[in-house]
């Protein structure tokens, strides 16, 4: 039966397929727990994106799982912090840890919020940031959403990545000239899965925002991902939010989860700009008729429930579906989101 102490001395068998030394040197080796013939190894590795993590892993269950009394081999990934990158050589120099942040000068940064999946928040995110840079604001966007990433396909062709800059690497731009940062650009395929827990999530987007060089923005808009979880609470606690867009459907479990994202703001003191009701209505181009798809609009009562402006309705257009699986919302004529982004205007911070 093997021990803890056997396995860590295993685990100076298994190489980072990169750096050519063992785990357990590089101090990789977080913990090991043995649980009867169970037993589970967590690495933090040196980067949260690192490409080789599957290897990684893999290597280390082969390894421990030849022991003797071992059935099952577990293993968690967590990010090391910047003092072991340090000390083993990797990572900024300690007058260079920031740089980027330093260099940033980022004046506004809005969250697009809902408690719901699939109302529309990426698509709000994306159509603000366009409104803004029609206005001739200087835009980015920051993908919080790392699990489901969807912002770059809105946008981005194929293959686009980060520049190299000497403040550190840039976020791409898009036609028109807003910066894009999601995890899908710096996967290897974009259908790649993300499972991660909360930490490495956290991780994934405070780098997003420090460690890249964003230069000078009127706005950073936040797409976050559905629900008040660890990417949220981060993006709330972590980056210096001016406000929340929150964003709601007609049906009726949107209205209250919607209600529960707002309470989040507000416990944690970041001022709600308002609320935009998407999918509202489909107007049928044969007709003019309006179609409550998803049922009546309570959008108002529950912008007045949570003490919030009520910014508007966008309806269903299957056009912009279609431009935003195409990576080409920027050709959406402007239209009734304008009207939206006015009256959102009024509750935006001035740059
Ligand atoms: N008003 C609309 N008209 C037509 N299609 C829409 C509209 N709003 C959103 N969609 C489509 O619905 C889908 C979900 O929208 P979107 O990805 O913006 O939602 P989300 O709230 O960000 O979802 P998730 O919770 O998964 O992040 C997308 O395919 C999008 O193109
Ligand atoms: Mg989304």
């Amino acid at each position: 039966m093997a021990t803890v102490d056997q396995i860590r001395t295993a685990l100076e068998g298994v190489m980072d397929p990169e750096l050519h030394r063992n785990l357990v040197e590089l101090g990789m080796v977080r913990d090991i727990a043995l649980d009867g013939a169970a037993v589970t190894v967590t690495l933090a590795l040196t980067t949260i994106a690192c490409p080789l993590k599957d290897q990684i892993a893999a290597d280390v269950k082969n390894t421990v799982g030849a022991l003797a009394g071992i059935d099952s081999v577990q293993v968690e990934l967590t990010e090391m912090t910047a003092e072991e990158k340090q000390r083993i050589g990797l990572g900024a120099a300690p007058e260079r840890i920031g740089t980027a942040e330093a260099n940033n000068n980022i004046r506004h940064v809005i969250a697009v919020m809902s408690g719901k999946g699939g109302v529309g928040k990426s698509l709000v995110s994306g159509l603000l940031a366009l409104a803004l840079r029609r206005q001739g604001h200087q835009v980015g966007i920051l993908d919080a959403d790392i699990t489901g990433p969807s912002i770059p396909k809105m946008f981005l062709p194929d293959g686009a990545h980060l520049e190299p800059s000497p403040s550190g690497p840039t976020p791409p731009q898009t036609r028109t000239g807003i910066r894009v940062m999601s995890i899908n650009l710096i996967l290897e395929k974009e259908d790649t899965a993300v499972i991660w827990r909360g930490p490495l999530i956290s991780g994934a987007i405070k780098q997003f925002w420090g460690d890249l060089y964003w230069g000078e923005l009127d706005y950073l808009i936040i797409d976050l991902p559905p629900g008040t979880s660890d990417a949220s609470l981060t993006v709330m606690q972590s980056l210096p939010i001016s406000g929340v867009v929150l964003v709601t459907s007609p049906q009726g479990l949107a209205g209250m989860v919607v209600r529960k994202a707002a309470s989040m703001a507000r416990q944690l003191e970041k001022p709600i700009l308002g609320l935009i009701e998407n999918m509202s209505y489909f107007e049928c181009p044969d007709t003019g008729k309006r179609h409550d798809i998803f049922g009546p609009s309570h959008a108002e009562q529950t912008a007045r429930d949570i003490g919030a402006p009520f910014l508007g309705r966008l309806p269903i257009d299957p056009e912009i579906a279609k431009l935003c699986d195409t990576g080409r919302l920027e050709q959406y004529p402007p239209g009734p989101f304008e009207s939206i982004i006015s009256e959102l205007a009024v509750h935006l911070p001035k740059p």
